[in-house]
């Protein structure tokens, strides 16, 4: 072993050595380099926000309202156009996602505001990709006998990383945990997570009421949490699934209770409130979304409602926050002698049970009764109200019909 490596090593000078070991490194160099960079930065989301007209809709056409179950139509129908453009494209490998983020129906047409994502390994300039991903949106879009689409309407822009994760995440309506609960009276706690949008109301750092996050600085709630108790500076709102210690406080700037709203006649039991500094959305903290005004939610069908409100009338606010599943009692039921009668009014609907014990109570008020669309969003169809006791036979909970106040929301909210 000794006189082999001896005569190995009398042939090479120590300078070559030198420069083999430095040729060695550089390709291990290199070859670390190119290895991070494809790890690295070749995991990177890149975020495009595109814009285009669909035209010749008549989603406006006899009822002079665009009802919300075309406009959500059309939600899926430009987000399913937006996939199969790319995944039938040369980009199939790097594309993602799409989200549509904003639908602006006008006459006969909609504006349409979608955030694509892609992750791409190369280092190729952003400008070079817009450019790309245009050209194939323009192609296709030409082509589609689905929607008709004015190409000349269509525009790329790339959006920085952190911009496109917070609109993807500000959408409406969506939650990180699955739906497992089914199992506020009768209910089960609440997941952490589950309903990142319940937000507790308190006055002089009591729990009031329930309220529910709209936009990251409006809350809906029920009129009759601020009788006697209008002053906006006795209040703050909480956000967590514990009001003890909450995930985020802030304080009430402004509360806008119905201005028909006359206690103790139960109609018109809606509010807004306002607080500030305004929240960041993360998974714990998020929007429900609203329903059209046009919305009708059928009898019958599975909705949900939370709060930190009593187990039992006359009995404490809890600390965890809770939830049950309910059914949409239809109006016709509802006003059976025996259930409400007249006492149901315009703006109201009734939940629950006839049998009883699933139910809203004392505390709940002003929270959500929120219900899911087939694509899993999430939208507040109702604000606890009213009902006589709680859990009691014939004797449902009462709710604020979000859809029938759907246009004054906007009126003072501008959403
Ligand atoms: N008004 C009550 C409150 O101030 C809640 C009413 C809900 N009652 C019912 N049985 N669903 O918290």
């Amino acid at each position: 072993m000794m006189h082999r490596a001896a005569g190995f090593g009398r042939g090479l000078k120590p300078w070559i050595i030198a420069l083999l070991v430095l040729l060695l490194l550089t390709v291990v160099a290199v070859a670390i380099g190119l290895l991070t960079h494809f790890l690295v930065s070749g995991q990177k989301m890149e975020y495009y926000h595109s814009t285009f007209k669909i035209s010749d809709l008549r989603i406006n056409s006899n009822s002079g309202q665009s009802s919300p179950y075309q406009l959500k139509d059309l939600r899926a129908m430009s987000e399913n156009l937006v996939d199969d453009i790319f995944i039938d494209s040369a980009l199939n490998k790097h594309y993602i996602k799409n989200q549509v983020v904003r639908l602006t129906p006008e006459e006969d047409a909609a504006t349409v505001d979608v955030i694509m994502v892609f992750q791409f390994p190369s280092a190729e300039p952003r400008t070079v990709r817009k450019r790309k991903i245009r050209s194939i949106l323009n192609e296709k879009i030409r082509n589609t006998r689905a929607l008709s689409i004015n190409t000349s309407s269509v525009e790329v822009n790339a959006m920085s990383s952190s911009t496109g994760k917070l609109t993807v995440q500000a959408c409406c309506g969506k939650r990180v945990v699955p739906l497992i609960v089914n199992r506020i009276i009768s209910g089960e706690t609440a997941a952490r997570a589950a309903w990142p949008w319940q937000a507790s109301l308190q006055h002089n750092n009591v729990h009031q009421c329930g309220a529910t996050l709209i936009s990251n600085t409006w809350l809906a709630t029920a009129a009759h949490c601020f009788k006697d108790k209008a002053n906006p500076r006795q209040w703050t709102v909480s956000f967590g699934t514990t009001i003890n210690p909450p995930l985020m406080k802030r304080n009430i700037r402004r509360i806008v209770v119905h201005e028909r709203y006359r206690s103790p006649a139960k109609e018109y039991d809606i509010a807004v409130v306002q607080f500030s500094p305004r929240v960041t959305f993360t998974d714990n903290i998020r929007r429900v979304c609203l329903p059209e005004a046009s919305a009708s939610f059928q009898p019958n069908s599975t909705v949900y409602i939370t709060g930190f409100g009593a187990l039992v009338y006359g009995g404490e606010s809890q600390n965890n926050l809770r939830e049950a599943k309910v059914k949409i009692i239809s109006d016709d039921v509802c006003k059976q002698p025996h259930v409400y009668g007249d006492d149901i009014k315009f703006g109201m609907f009734c939940a629950g049970y006839l049998e009883g014990n699933y139910d809203a109570c004392r505390g709940d008020s002003g929270g959500p009764l929120v219900g899911k669309d087939f694509k899993d969003t999430w939208y507040l169809i109702g604000i606890v109200s009213w009902g006589d006791d709680c859990g009691q036979k014939n004797k449902p909970g009462v709710y604020t019909k979000v859809s029938y106040y759907r246009n004054w929301i906007t009126s003072k909210t501008g959403l």
